[in-house]
């Protein structure tokens, strides 16, 4: 029988690309899983952060909503340690890169003057990186993530947005060059991949992410230690 530490594995991408939906089928795929959704609206942090998404009249510093973003991750963090290390595989949806490119694209946004609540400041630690990324420092970081790309073509064909703050097709275009930015800086580092889901569908993606997972031997329980997120 083997042992060791289940494998953290991450889907990222825009909103309506389809995570949701590839995580709960990856999840069947192993006999022990779990689904972690971020931001995790059931905590005390994650309510704030419900408020803050959905109702537009409740305004923080973006800095403010950065953290709690980061804060949110970190009331998992030894959840996350535990279950990994009692063998489970956990499935995020969403998690450390939306938290960057998400509020590295409200810097560029506030740039275009825009109406329309997304943001509340320019301030440049909105679009410093180094600055984004420190909160999560110290985080699990995933095995493997898994980046769902599509044109925003296509993403616009899909059926209509919610109205949270950042369901808008001109901010999901500038959330969309943050993310590639970021993975732009990280090409190094081969735990993360690039997935083009243009004009797949359901099956195909799940085919290319398992091809994916089982080629870098994700599917299996190792016993590599849990790395941390660096800066
Ligand atoms: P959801 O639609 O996946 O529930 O996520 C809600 C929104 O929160 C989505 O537009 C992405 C955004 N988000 C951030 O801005 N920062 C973060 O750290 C995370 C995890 C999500
Ligand atoms: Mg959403």
């Amino acid at each position: 029988m083997s042992s060791g530490r289940g494998q953290l594995i991450l889907i990222e991408g825009l909103d309506r690309t389809g995570k949701s939906t590839q995580a709960s089928i990856l999840l069947d795929k192993f006999s022990k899983s779990k689904l972690l959704k971020f931001p995790d609206r059931s905590t005390k942090i994650g309510s704030i952060i419900n408020e803050y998404l959905t109702n537009k009249s409740f305004t923080l510093p973006d800095q403010s909503a950065h953290l709690l973003f980061s804060a949110n991750r970190w009331e998992l963090n030894n959840e996350i340690i535990d279950l990994l290390n009692d063998g489970y595989f956990i499935v995020l949806d969403r998690y450390i890169y939306s938290g960057i490119a998400y509020s590295l694209a409200k810097f560029e946004y506030a740039k275009l003057n825009k109406e329309g609540n997304i943001t509340s400041t320019v301030d440049k630690q909105i679009g410093d990186v180094n600055w984004l990324i420190g909160p999560d420092v110290g985080l699990p970081k995933p095995d493997l993530t898994l980046f769902l790309t599509i044109d925003l073509q296509e993403l616009a064909n899909r059926k209509g947005w919610g109205d949270e703050r950042y369901e808008l097709q001109e901010f999901q275009t500038i959330v969309k060059k943050s993310f590639l930015s970021i993975f732009e800086l990280q090409k190094d580092d081969d735990t993360i991949e690039i997935v083009d889901v243009n004009n797949k569908d359901i099956p195909e993606v799940t085919e290319l992410i398992w091809n994916l997972i089982t080629k870098k031997g994700i599917h299996q329980l190792t016993n590599k230690p849990i790395e941390k997120v660096l800066n």
